[in-house]
């Protein structure tokens, strides 16, 4: 009797202490999931990372030494990034979060949304032709973004720390600066050239060179907002308004638009793989759905691929060839799932796939117009999106990729905010419903609407066995994202190169249009005597002037080994 009692007067107690706390506005997104607190033992004898730069990997290292979990290290490093990889790293854009928590796979999509007040052919003149550059630069490209809820959602379900302190790091990295590197410093000088006077850009970048200290005091100010007020500053709070005020008379983006976003846990794609559970994007991603058709149809050629060397003229014809298979359906089925039903089960159904693998020919390219094309392969993706791994010593994960689309994104910077806002909505159909060069009419699934996700390729993705986290991956470059965690997966399980050899060596991409050509990444052209070959083989050879940026965790037993890739400024980092 008495237990009922204290147990009354605790509940009244918390629905009284909730009350206060919605009347303060900081309970806005209830939490619909309850934590789980339970305490469990480490699993592993280490955390680790592999991030973009090293302010980031040093984030996490402080979060991890704090006592923090996997989700808590992947929110710092989520905002660390938006300061000192400006380039990609965002709170202006958006992006999506695979998680393995406590034995359990999740997937968290805060991908940008549509405007309300966007229409179908917002990016056409009034001839029905495609305006250049209109999804690209300014304030028109961008979608309202998705970031900040995304970290808020991820860390109130499954971090440990407090808010703020996960924030910290990148709000000392904002007030106090960091030092530009090479790299960055060369990315910004292409982007002045880019936005070259077009957007406020080069009034908060112009002075971003390398060895500087470069300082961002606005942002300092919205990111301490931010940690001390949670996703509400930025969706209906003094950022918000900052952000509406920027668009009034440039763009679409309302308040109202701010104030409606949500994030949303999706199921993410699962397959099983070679004795491995493939944890992946689900649409609104292209690129799980792809990754799964890649692995599984390699799987199903393996009579095909029997003594054929990696990376050897034959081995890019007969990975050519499933790609052609695997970007088709990708014009055709997806988009939103909010919007379109995509069949993800019968586009990753072994029985489909078998069929799909049979179509291929080891001889030749196949006629490119006989493999069902669509719209969207034909569009030049942006590529220049961000990956960060994460595990901790318990055994938790997460692969999250995200974007501002290009590199500084729209080339807006909110003023008063120095947020750089994104251009994803390049990544819709400007023109659906238009047959394309085969007369093919595709990519519906894609047109624009209000409050809808465009199309993506990011696919950050998990591999279980037996439950615990085998390998953790992702990597920026557009529709070149699947295709290159799939080679990575490849050259590490099915060559056993060592994750490092496996990351480094070469990568090459097809995507069924144009007509059978393959690219090539500057890190490792193809050339001499491979590029001749291949070309007798029926293809034409292109450079692509962007290199991918894989981050990737593997497990042996309850041993982390984290690697960067060689092509960027990426740290990796086993923290004990
Ligand atoms: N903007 C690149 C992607 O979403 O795949």
């Amino acid at each position: 009797m008495k237990l009922v009692e204290k147990t009354k007067i605790s509940a009244a107690a918390l629905a009284l202490l909730a009350l206060s706390a919605l009347s303060a506005g900081f309970l806005e997104a209830t939490p619909a999931f309850a934590k789980d607190t339970q305490q469990r033992p480490a699993v592993l004898n280490a955390s680790a990372v592999a991030v973009a730069d090293k302010y980031a990997a040093d984030a996490a290292e402080q979060i991890f030494k704090e006592g923090g979990n996997a989700v808590d290290a992947a929110v710092a490093i989520a905002f660390s990034l938006a300061v000192t990889y400006p380039e990609a790293g965002n709170i202006g854009g958006g992006g999506f979060m695979t998680l393995y928590v406590n034995g359990k796979p999740y997937f968290l999509d805060y991908r940008e949304r549509a405007p309300l007040a966007a229409t179908r052919t917002m990016y056409l003149d009034d001839k029905g032709n495609v305006i250049e550059g209109k999804s690209l630069y300014g304030y028109d490209a961008v979608g309202v973004p998705g970031t900040v809820e995304g970290m808020w959602e991820a860390q109130k379900r499954f971090g440990k720390l407090p808010w703020k302190q996960v924030l910290a790091p990148a709000i000392r990295y904002a007030r106090d600066g960091f030092v530009v590197d090479e790299q960055l410093a060369k990315r910004r000088e292409d982007a002045s050239k880019e936005f070259g006077g077009k957007t406020n850009f080069d009034q908060y970048f112009g002075d971003l060179k390398e060895g500087v200290t470069f300082r961002q005091p606005d942002l300092a100010n919205v990111l301490t907002r931010i940690a001390n007020q949670g996703a509400k500053d930025f969706y209906d709070g003094k950022t918000a308004d900052l952000i509406a005020a920027s668009m009034k008379g440039h763009g679409l983006i309302t308040k109202r638009d701010l104030q409606e976003y949500k994030a949303v846990w999706r199921q993410p794609v699962e397959a099983k793989w070679n004795g491995y559970e493939v944890i992946t994007a689900p649409p609104p991603s292209s690129g799980g759905v792809g990754l799964v058709q890649l692995l599984k149809m390699k799987a199903m050629l393996a009579p095909q691929f029997k003594d054929v060397p990696l990376n050897s003229p034959q081995y890019i014809h007969l990975i050519s060839e499933i790609e052609k298979r695997v970007f088709a359906d990708r014009a055709q089925y997806l988009g939103d799932p909010d919007f379109y039903k995509v069949p993800v089960a019968q586009l990753t159904d072994d029985a489909y796939l078998a069929k799909r693998a049979a179509e291929v020919d080891p001889d030749k390219p196949s006629d490119t117009k006989s493999v069902q094309p669509g719209l969207g392969t034909s569009m030049p993706e942006k590529a220049e999106t961000t990956h960060f791994s994460v595990v901790d010593k318990w055994g938790n994960a997460v692969s999250s990729t995200y974007t501002i689309n290009g590199y500084f994104g729209s080339g807006v910077v909110v003023p008063g905010a120095g947020i750089v806002l994104n251009d994803e909505m390049d990544d819709f159909s400007s023109k659906p419903g238009v047959p394309n060069m085969f007369g093919v009419v595709g990519s519906d699934a894609n047109a624009i609407a209000p409050k809808k996700r465009p199309l993506s390729s990011m696919t950050p993705t998990i591999l279980t066995k037996d439950g615990k986290v085998a390998l953790v991956i992702g990597t920026p470059g557009g529709s070149r994202i699947f295709t290159s965690i799939f080679q990575v997966i490849n050259n590490n399980y099915d060559f056993n190169m060592p994750l490092k050899d496996a990351v480094a060596a070469m990568r090459f991409h097809h995507q069924l249009l144009p007509p059978n050509t393959i690219f090539w990444e500057p890190y490792q052209p193809i050339d001499g005597d491979l590029a001749k070959q291949v070309e007798a083989k029926g293809y034409v050879l292109k450079g692509q002037n962007f290199n991918g940026d894989i981050q990737a965790i593997r497990i042996d037993g309850d041993t982390p080994e984290a690697v960067s890739d060689p092509r960027g400024r990426g740290v990796s980092r086993v923290i004990q």
